[in-house]
């Protein structure tokens, strides 16, 4: 069976280091082919993904609740993102976790590099994802941490700087992990199912949750590289905390690229690889990506919350007919994510290649 190296393939070079030295050029392992490049297939437009007002879930009006349902349906069919307002979490508590982190990537170097991360398990400081000798690599570095389950949550792992940062991710986590609970149950009715399923398919009580910060630096030549390549997110939703300043973030659309305005105090949300697979395509995990800037850095907060890794997750029983049969074979969360973390982000190649039926 695949297994994680020990170690990366190359030395690793600290992207923020690198936009530090370099003012008008990029290292060639930067560079993408010229069809990966941010200007291809982007078109300008206001077009925006769909912003959703939560608050009639934490209200009793049935008929406004009914509405905010169907929105979210929409979005899904439509987009497989969409921000959400009114979402119950404190909106300093998202500001303290963005800045907090941002402090952290503004340490000393040093500092950072205690905390180095390897291919076996991401945790830590990284600035890689995937081991392919020779690979094009992204103008970001990332911080990986785990939350849930309890016995991988590992305060070592976190920094101890900016002293804040633990109280603060862990409390963070808390209102992150009541609001996915939440959306969970919403997909779930939305699939004309009792609104425990896909929290049950997902392990009950022993989900998985971990926190990806990114971090782009300025790039001098923005236009040739990507700070995340296309990528699907393996697990099973996204809450994403994007930068308040500088937008980044593209989701793909017809064919387009598409940049989002993201509002204030907004989550980004999206639909990961495991709930298409549990809903047999009746959800879609969506492409994005993100483009840099020669101008300003940018912080986000990518919070996963996955399945129990060890189980096998595969389309729901409830959801397979003579008319839809199941797309996927079973696999645990364990097994599917050792894809991303050997080849890198690769568009939706992952959960494209499982596809059982053959036409
Ligand atoms: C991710 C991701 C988007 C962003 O971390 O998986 O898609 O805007 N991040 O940083
Ligand atoms: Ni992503």
């Amino acid at each position: 069976m695949l297994n994680s190296p020990q170690d990366w393939p190359e030395p690793i070079v600290r992207v923020q280091s690198l936009s530090e030295t370099c003012v008008d050029s990029i290292p060639d392992t930067y560079i993408k082919p010229p069809s990966h490049r941010p200007s291809s297939s982007s078109s300008f437009t206001t077009t925006n993904i769909p912003i959703i007002d939560l608050s009639p879930l934490y209200a009793s009006d049935p008929e406004a609740r009914a509405a905010t349902l169907a929105q979210i349906l929409d979005a899904c069919n439509d987009w497989g993102f969409f921000q959400i307002v009114n979402h119950g979490v404190s909106h300093a508590l998202m500001d303290a976790a963005r800045e907090t982190w941002r402090a952290f990537f503004h340490l000393p170097m040093d500092i950072k590099q205690a905390y180095a991360n390897s291919p076996k398990t991401y945790e830590g400081y990284g600035s890689r994802l995937g081991v392919e000798k020779g690979a094009i690599l992204d103008w970001s570095d990332y911080y990986y941490l785990h939350y849930l389950p309890l016995c991988l949550k590992d305060y070592d792992k976190w920094p101890a700087l900016p002293p804040s940062c633990r109280d603060v991710f862990d409390e963070y986590g808390r209102e992150v992990v009541k609001l996915c609970g939440r959306l969970m149950k919403v997909l779930s009715l939305n699939l004309g199912l009792h609104e425990g399923f896909l929290q049950n398919a997902f392990g009950g009580e022993d989900i998985g949750a971990c926190l990806r910060v990114n971090f782009y630096p300025k790039c001098p030549k923005p236009e040739l590289t990507l700070g995340l390549s296309s990528h699907s997110d393996p697990g099973g939703m996204t809450l994403l905390l994007p930068d308040d300043q500088v937008p980044g973030l593209q989701v793909r659309k017809s064919g387009d690229w598409i940049t989002v305005k993201p509002l204030p105090h907004a989550f980004i949300v999206n639909i990961g690889d495991q709930i298409q697979v549990i809903s047999n395509a009746r959800y879609k995990s969506v492409e994005h990506r993100v483009i840099v800037n020669s101008d300003k850095e940018r912080v986000s907060l990518a919070f996963f919350y996955n399945p129990k890794s060890d189980i096998p997750i595969q389309p729901a029983k409830e959801l397979v007919t003579p008319h839809t049969p199941p797309l996927y074979p079973a696999m645990t969360f364990d097994q599917y994510r050792l894809f991303i973390r050997l080849k890198g982000p690769r568009g939706k190649s992952q959960v494209e290649s499982l596809t059982t039926t053959t036409s």
